[in-house]
Formats: C-alpha cells, sequence, structure tokens
C-alpha cells in the first residue's frame, strides 16, 4: 500500500467551502441584522454546487459523477454490509456515501431557490422582490424550512457514515478529505491536484465576497446612522411607494406615517373623521382628501407590501377598525417590553414616534435591523 492522492484541491475545496457556508447558514438563520450574511452564504453555495455540477464531468478521477454512480439499490446493499461489518473498502466515494452526496447538492439548490423566493415574497427583497406577494411566498418559506432541516438529517448521516467508515476501515475519512490522500496498492489510478483550478476557485469566491459586501448590499442604512455602527445591517429592499402631497399634509405634526401600517378600512374612518384628529381639525379641502385617501388605499396593510403590513392587517379581528397604529394587536405584542418609563423619557415621549426607535420609520419599512431603543440622555451633573 502506498500514499495515494484521491481528492484533487478544487474537490476539496469546494467540500470544505459548501461545509462552512451550510453550518455560517444555520447560524443567520431568521435574524435580520445576518440576513446580508445569510443570503450571501445562500448564493455562495448555489454557485459552489454549479461548479460541482461541471467538476462531476470535467474533474480528475475520483471527482467524476462516472466514479461514483450508483443507484438506490447499491446504496442499500452497501448500508447491509457495513451493518453487518462486511463492507468493501472504497478508495472513492462508496455507494452509500454518493447517494449523500447527490441528496446534498439536490437539497442545497432546493433551499437556496426556495430562499430566494423567501427574500423576494417575505421581505421584497433581492432579486425576486416584487415577484409575489407576502402570503403567495409562504409555500416557499415552508419549502426551505423544510428542506434545509432535511439536508441537516442527511448531513448528519454522512457525518455518520465517515465515522463508521473510518473505524470500520482504520482510516481517518475527515483527514483525507483534508489532505487528500488515502492508502491505495499501487496501480490504483489516482488524482491530479490540479492547483489552478482551486486557484481560480478560491479568487471567485473572494471576488464575490467582495462585491457583494462592498458594492451590492445597500448603505443607505449607513447614511441614515451616518456611522459605521455594524456592517451587516444593510440588507434594504425596494422602497415602498412615497408621495409628497401626504408628507406634506400628513408629516407637519408627526411623522408621516406609511400607508402600509393601517388597512384600507382604518384609513378611510381617519380621513373621515379628520375634523377630529386626536383633538386637532385637520381642515383639508374634499379633493385633497380623496387624493390622500386613494394613496392611502393603494399602499394600505391590505397590499401586504411588507412583513409590517401583512401581521398588523392579520392581528386585527374582522370588523376591528384601529385608528391608531400603535393599539392594533400586531403593534401592541411586538412593543410589550417596553416600560411606561422608557415610553415616557426624553427622545421617545410618545408610541406615536415611531422614528426615535427605527431609523427606517420614514421609509415605512421597519426592519428590525434598522431598530434601536435610544438610551435616555445623561441627566446633567449638579454643578459642583
Ligand atoms: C394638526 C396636527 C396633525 C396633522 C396635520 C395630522 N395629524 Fe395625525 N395625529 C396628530 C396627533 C396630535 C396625534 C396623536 C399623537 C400621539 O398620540 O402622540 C396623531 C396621531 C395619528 C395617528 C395614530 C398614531 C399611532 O399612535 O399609531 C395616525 C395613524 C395619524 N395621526 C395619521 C395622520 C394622517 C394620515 C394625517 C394626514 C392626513 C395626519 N395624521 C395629520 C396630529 C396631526
Ligand atoms: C421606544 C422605541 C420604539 C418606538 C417609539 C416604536 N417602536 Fe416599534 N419596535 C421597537 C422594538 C424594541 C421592537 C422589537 C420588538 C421585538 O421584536 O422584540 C419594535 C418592533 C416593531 C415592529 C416589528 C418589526 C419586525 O419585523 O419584527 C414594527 C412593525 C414596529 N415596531 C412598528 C412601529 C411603529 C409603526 C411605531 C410608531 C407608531 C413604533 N414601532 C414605535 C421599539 C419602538
Amino acid at each position: 500500500m502506498q500514499r495515494t492522492l484521491i481528492w484533487d484541491v478544487p474537490t476539496r475545496l469546494f467540500h470544505w467551502t459548501l461545509a462552512l457556508s451550510f453550518a455560517l447558514a444555520w447560524l443567520t438563520t431568521g435574524s435580520d441584522r445576518w440576513l446580508a450574511v445569510h443570503v450571501f452564504l445562500g448564493y455562495l453555495m448555489m454557485g459552489l454546487i454549479g461548479f460541482r455540477i461541471v467538476w462531476g464531468l470535467a474533474g480528475t478521477h475520483y471527482a467524476r459523477f462516472a466514479s461514483f454512480w450508483y443507484g438506490p439499490r447499491a446504496a442499500l446493499a452497501y448500508l447491509r454490509s457495513v451493518l453487518n461489518g462486511t463492507a468493501a473498502r472504497h478508495i472513492g466515494h462508496n455507494p452509500t456515501g454518493s447517494v449523500a452526496i447527490y441528496l446534498l447538492m439536490l437539497l442545497t439548490l432546493v433551499v437556496s431557490i426556495s430562499g430566494f423566493f423567501t427574500l423576494g415574497g417575505e421581505e421584497q427583497q433581492g432579486a425576486l422582490s416584487g415577484v409575489m406577494s407576502l402570503v403567495q411566498s409562504r409555500s416557499f418559506k415552508k419549502l426551505h424550512e423544510i428542506s434545509a432541516n432535511l439536508m441537516l438529517l442527511v448531513v448528519i448521516g454522512h457525518l455518520t457514515g465517515v465515522v463508521v467508515e473510518s473505524f470500520q476501515h482504520r482510516e481517518n475519512l475527515a483527514c483525507s478529505m483534508l489532505n487528500g490522500n488515502k492508502m491505495a496498492e499501487p496501480g490504483v489510478p489516482s488524482a491530479t491536484s490540479r492547483w489552478g483550478v482551486a486557484a481560480l476557485l478560491l479568487a471567485l469566491i473572494v471576488v464575490f465576497g467582495f462585491w457583494w459586501f462592498y458594492y451590492a448590499v445597500d448603505t443607505k442604512l449607513d447614511q441614515i446612522r451616518g456611522e459605521q455602527e455594524s456592517p451587516h445591517v444593510k440588507f434594504i429592499g425596494t422602497p415602498l411607494a412615497d408621495n409628497p402631497q401626504w408628507r406634506a399634509e400628513c408629516g407637519s405634526c408627526h411623522l408621516a406615517y406609511h400607508p402600509n401600517l393601517l388597512p384600507s378600512h382604518s384609513w378611510k374612518a381617519l380621513m373621515a373623521g379628520q375634523a377630529q384628529h386626536f383633538g386637532s381639525d385637520l381642515a383639508l379641502d374634499a379633493s385633497t382628501s380623496t387624493a390622500l385617501l386613494e394613496y392611502a388605499i393603494a399602499n394600505s396593510a391590505d397590499k401586504q407590501l411588507t412583513e409590517a403590513s401583512y401581521k398588523i392587517a392579520r392581528s386585527l379581528k374582522p370588523g376591528e377598525t384601529s385608528l391608531r397604529i400603535s393599539e392594533t394587536p400586531y403593534w401592541v405584542k411586538k412593543h410589550h417590553k417596553i416600560t411606561t418609563a422608557q415610553w415616557q423619557s426624553d427622545p421617545i415621549k410618545s408610541k406615536a414616534n415611531c422614528a426615535a426607535c427605527h431609523l427606517d420609520a420614514d421609509e415605512g419599512t421597519f426592519l428590525d435591523a434598522a431598530m434601536h431603543i435610544p438610551a435616555a440622555p445623561a441627566k446633567p451633573k449638579a454643578s459642583q
């Protein structure tokens, strides 16, 4: 037996980059703050699978699909022999392992593609924003979650297989995926390193990463903040509709609340009651009222333009009309942890002062990433 190169460098680079991306994608699940990273990993994994398909046709001996093209029957038979302790040693992928590999490649595609539909529908962000509504994207979200969980199961199966095989054949398979070598009889075909292809793949990954984090991801939030506080909160989708007349008429006393925050029947009731608007008479003429109401209805929560509008509209019982965003059940639920003292503290003063805590209140998007509770200003020190 002699040390033989089995796994070329591009295959190993692919393997560990995919494994790392998968782990990081799990860690950044469900957090708007890490969404830019999570989505980056999705694109990266999709690209990696694309590379692996090409490499499965054009790579070195053991990387080619032709060298591990086993069907489910062979996979089951091999699994049985592993359980009996009589499994034959395979230099390349064994029949059971190869099925795990095809499953992982397929699931990676399903997870990332359903992820892009979820991103487009739920957050109205990314290349597929505007393609479908939040409700329509629900089934993609389900698919995204189910396929990601399935993938985790296959990963666990794959790891178990690696451990069992390593023990049965007394070789460290994880180690050979790192250094590429295995012990083999003379005459067994060996791979070549293919450093050039690996360098190209690595360069593509690095360039894509730089492009993503320094160019593609919007820097708008940084501009709002006027600072570089966090590098990963900048993922912002299609801007919501804006209307100068609405801003002029409704933005003089308070934030011009974006219409997506209340359903159309609330806006109708607000406009009908404009003479007693929370203690003020708005005194709008008929044509202005009509124009404002039209704009509000066209962009109301019923249109489900954002996650917030979908949830606000759904939280109201049928027939229930709320004139305040801050009295809708969803809003109340989201803000119940904030104490009375915090509401009354200096920069906030009122529940209606959304902009005190939401940096994107003016745009109406209310992303988690743009939210912060301002610290109460330090009390002036007593003069000494
Ligand atoms: C003359 C001043 C004034 C103008 C102009 C005005 N509002 Fe108001 N609005 C108020 C006051 C005062 C409140 C109560 C604020 C508070 O509770 O802190 C309020 C509250 C609201 C709320 C409820 C906020 C919450 O707590 O969820 C909505 C919605 C609202 N206004 C919509 C509008 C719209 C739409 C327009 C334009 C058509 C408008 N306002 C114009 C004075 C005004
Ligand atoms: C005192 C600061 C503060 C003010 C003022 C405030 N919010 Fe919030 N808001 C928060 C915090 C904190 C959360 C996060 C709650 C959580 O997820 O645990 C939140 C969450 C939300 C969410 C859910 C975001 C999501 O995707 O989960 C929406 C929508 C929202 N706020 C809308 C508003 C609107 C509209 C106003 C004004 C009428 C407002 N908020 C005023 C602090 C504030």
